[in-house]
């Protein structure tokens, strides 16, 4: 089917197949980003923002996609500057799979909190998983960008 939609303010027009995911679809226009881990909702590596709402988009479907609005980290790569950086500084990344779930978790999570409160940003990095980096370190460089 074709599909019409905004993403990271660009107006793309695209073949996908009715069964293809979100993630995947990106992934083929070459936003890779996301990247599928669980592929069931579990693990937020696929996170970018549907209709100004964070979600897992493994679990979107490709009609879904129509007339939306998506941003991926590519289309935030300015506004998350400073959390990528401090990303680095505290050393959050390791192999790197689980990381721009993380940042767009992190960026959401500064949007919508303006004071560091440690234990609700635990909360909200609650559907985010992470095999390398015992998470300790990804909640040091979220609040290390909060004012
Ligand atoms: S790949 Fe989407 S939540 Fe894990
Ligand atoms: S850095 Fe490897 S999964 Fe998080």
């Amino acid at each position: 089917m074709e599909i019409r939609c905004e993403i990271n303010q660009k107006e793309y027009v695209f073949e996908a197949d009715e069964c293809e995911r979100v993630v995947d679809v990106l992934r083929t226009l070459g936003l890779t980003s996301p990247k599928k881990g669980c592929g069931e909702g579990e693990c937020g590596a696929c996170s970018v923002f549907f209709n100004s709402k964070l979600v897992n988009s493994c679990l979107l479907l490709a009609p879904q996609m129509q007339g939306s609005k998506i941003v991926t980290l590519e289309g935030l790569l300015e506004q998350t500057a400073l959390i990528r950086e401090n990303f680095e500084e505290c050393g959050a990344v390791q192999c790197g799979f689980c990381t721009s779930g993380f940042v767009m978790r992190g960026y959401d999570y500064i949007l919508q909190n303006g004071a560091k409160d440690e234990e609700s940003l635990k909360e909200a990095l609650d559907g985010n998983l992470c095999r390398c980096t015992g998470y300790q370190k990804i909640v040091e460089a979220i609040l290390k960008s909060m004012r």
